[in-house]
Parts: C-alpha cells; structure tokens; sequence
C-alpha cells in the first residue's frame, strides 16, 4: 500500500466576509442559485467534536488529544443559531438536519431541538427536524430527543460485526450499544429510522449483505454510502470506494429489488424496494438507498446550505471557504439585512463539486484545503 499523506487542517483561517447587496433580497422563499436551485435544507452543526475516531473521517492521527477543536466563545449560542434558522426559513428551508461532530455530545441538545420545533416555514408549517447520529449516546437521549420535536434519525452504522464496527469507529466502542440506540429511536417514535453505512472496499464490503438482512422488514431505512474524498485528512482513493451499482448488484444476488421513484427533488438517496414473489415492492419489507456522490454525482438539484459550529455558511460539503454570519450576527444586524445578505450568497451560489470532481486538479498544491466532515456534519 502507497504512503499516504494527510495534512494537518485549520478550517478557521478560511473566513469569507458577507456581502452586504446595494439593492435588497426579500426574503420571498423563491429564492433560487445560478443554477436555479431552491434552498430547502439546512444543516447545522453543533459541534465539531466526537467519541468516535474513524478512520475515514476523524483519522487519529490527525484528531490526537491536541487537535484543537474550536472554543467555546466561538460556538453559535442556541439563541444564536435559532434566530439563523428563522431567517433560512424565510428563505424557504423546510427541513432542519442537526449534525455535528457528535451532535448528542452538545450540552442540552434537546433544548435546540425546542426551539427549532417552535419556528414555523413560509407556509407556516413545523418544520422537519432531524439529527444525524453516531448512535452512541442514542439509547439515553431518544425520549427527551423526541419530547422535544425531534421528528427522527439517521444512525451511522459501518457493520453489524462487532470486530468490524470497533476497528472502525477505532475507540472500541461495541456495536450492541448503538443497536440498542436504534431500538431506543424506534421505541421513542423517531420514525422512519435510517441507517447510513460508509462502505470502503476492502473494509466493510462483506458488511453489506448482513446488513440488509438485519434491516430488511424492520421499517429501518438502510442507506449505503460511497466513500467520498470529503475534507482532506482521510486519505481517500478512488480504489477504496465500491460503485453503488456495485452494492445493488450483490444485493440483487440474494434479495430482489426493484427501483423506486424519488420521495423529493434533490434526495441524496437513489431508493430501492424489497420486492415479493411476484416481483413488486412489498412495503412490508421496506427499502434500502444508495448514495452515490461519487460515480453519480447529483449536484443538478443539490438544495442544502450547511451551517458551521461557529456560524460560517458553506454552500457545498466540498467547499473550501465559508461565509461568517456570526460576526454579521453580533455586530448588531437586523434580521432583514441578514435575509438579505443570505439572499444575495445563495443567488450567487454555482457550487456543484462532485460533478466537477474529475475534471478539478487534485489536491495537494492547489493552495485550497476542504473542509472536514466532522466540522461540518454530513
Ligand atoms: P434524509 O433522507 O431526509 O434523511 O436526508 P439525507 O439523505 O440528506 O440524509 P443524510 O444527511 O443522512 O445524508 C446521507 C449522506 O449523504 C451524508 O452522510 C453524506 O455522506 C451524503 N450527503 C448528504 N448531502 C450531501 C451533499 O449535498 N453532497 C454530497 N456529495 N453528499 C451528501
Ligand atoms: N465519505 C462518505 N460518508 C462519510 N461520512 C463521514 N465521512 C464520510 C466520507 N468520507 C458520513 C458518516 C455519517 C455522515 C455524517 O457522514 O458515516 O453517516
Ligand atoms: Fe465517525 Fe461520525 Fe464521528 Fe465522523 S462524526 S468520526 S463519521 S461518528
Ligand atoms: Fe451539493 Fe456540493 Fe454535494 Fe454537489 S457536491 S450535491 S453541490 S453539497
């Protein structure tokens, strides 16, 4: 195996300064990019810290006990984050995915998750709120999660096989606890559950088939993910990441399938139901997803905004350079200027890295240094 070389990151010195635009953006929730798509989705993180270490996102040669992780001065307070999310909804964001890091490790999690629950979209509608999580500390925190408006949950699974799942979250942690943070959700009516596996050739690839049938019929959602070259510490390689068609083909080997149209505009997930003898979709057995930035990228109608533990908003999980609402934020805007310039960022908004992905030179070199995945969540 080739050396790998892994930089050490400081996201913090990539700040960019909002726009304030000359001529106002109302905030009319129309609001369309360069390339004509609406926001609807914002995900927040809550924190850039995590109890896990894997390898493929928080490397623990780059994550060791001296990585410095934001302080926390820096964090957008609860308040803070709440008056954001209002302002996002103006502009027609409709669903709300809270990320971390380790969202659950946020003191008091579920009081933003109230605060949240209590905002309202432009057709004045809660709106959908959900958490994507390592699962660890699921099994105590689902029914505050849920009395709070949390509506469900993506649980980050690698592999059912306890062996397999320690090596990968590489802190020892058993897989039987994050079951029983799946069982806990379900109980708690965080439903549909889904379930979000990162599959690397070579490492949890003979995860995929056991995983399945672990899920098939349960009302769990299981999604299988194709390793991305997100930040720039995980040492990615294109030879590390297993084709979703891939994935679909050994599934179909054993547990038939058949295609199912998209459930919104711009879903990561391309949906695959189980099917029955007769070869049509059995809802009973449910569905499993494959998300494939890789080999099919899906850019075309990407809607979501992505809002960073210390308020900088990022337009694209590739990007490089955020924008620093938080000083905009506590230099005393109002929350109309604030509208307007967030108005005046998505309109300017051509980001559509993965489908550029082949074309761009690669990193080392190019003086650009992605941000993480654990700093901006998923
Ligand atoms: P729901 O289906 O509504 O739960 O949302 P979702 O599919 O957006 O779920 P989630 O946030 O769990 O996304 C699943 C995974 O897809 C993430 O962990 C990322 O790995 C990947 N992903 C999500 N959004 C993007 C995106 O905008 N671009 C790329 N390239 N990958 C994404
Ligand atoms: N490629 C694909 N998915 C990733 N995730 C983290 N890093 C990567 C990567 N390099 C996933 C996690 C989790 C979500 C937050 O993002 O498994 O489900
Ligand atoms: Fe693993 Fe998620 Fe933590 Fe990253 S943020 S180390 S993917 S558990
Ligand atoms: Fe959206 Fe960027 Fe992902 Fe493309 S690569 S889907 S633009 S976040």
């Amino acid at each position: 195996m080739s050396e790998r070389v892994i930089p050490l990151v400081d996201q913090r010195s990539a700040a960019l300064a909002v726009p304030l635009p000359t001529t106002p953006v109302p905030a009319t929730g129309l609001l369309a990019d360069t390339l004509g798509r609406p926001l609807r989705d914002l995900r927040i993180s809550v924190t850039d810290r995590c109890n896990f270490r894997c390898n493929y996102c928080m490397p623990k040669e780059v994550f060791g006990k001296d990585y410095p992780y934001l302080p926390h001065a820096d964090l957008l307070r609860f308040e803070e984050i709440t008056r954001l999310a209002a302002i996002f909804l103006r502009h027609g964001v409709r669903k709300i995915r809270l990320t971390g890091g380790e969202p659950l490790l946020r003191r008091n999690i579920e009081g933003l998750v109230a605060q949240l629950a209590a905002l309202r979209t432009t057709d004045g509608q809660p709106p959908e709120i959900t958490l994507t999580t390592n699962g660890s500390l699921l099994a105590r925190k689902a029914p505050a999660l849920r009395q709070a408006g949390l509506q469900r949950v993506t649980v980050s699974l690698d592999g059912l096989d306890d062996a397999v799942f320690r090596r990968m979250n590489d802190v020892d942690f058993p897989v039987a606890e994050v079951l029983a943070g799946i069982a806990a959700a379900r109980a708690a009516g965080l439903a549909p559950v889904k379930v979000n596996m990162v599959v690397k050739r070579g490492t949890n690839e003979h995860e995929i088939l056991p995983m399945a049938r672990h899920f098939r019929g349960t009302g769990v959602i299981l999604r299988f993910i194709e390793f991305m070259d997100v930040g720039a510490t995980n040492g990615w390689r294109m030879d590390e990441v297993l084709p979703s068609r891939e994935v679909i083909a050994r599934l179909r080997a054993e547990l038939p399938l058949v295609p199912l149209e998209p459930t919104a505009p711009g879903e990561t997930a391309q949906r695959w139901g189980y099917a029955d003898a007769q070869g049509r979709h059995d809802p009973a057995l449910g569905e499993v997803g494959v998300i494939s930035s890789v080999t099919q990228a899906f850019c075309g109608d990407c809607n979501r905004a992505r809002l960073s533990t210390e308020g900088r908003l990022y337009l694209c999980l590739f990007a490089d350079k955020g924008y620093d609402l938080r000083s905009l934020l506590r230099s005393g805007a109002s929350d109309d200027a604030i509208a307007s310039a967030l108005g005046a960022i998505w309109q300017g908004r051509s980001d559509r890295y993965s489908e550029l992905r082949s074309s761009l030179p690669a990193e080392p070199g190019t003086g650009k240094r992605r941000i993480e995945m654990s700093y901006i969540g998923g």
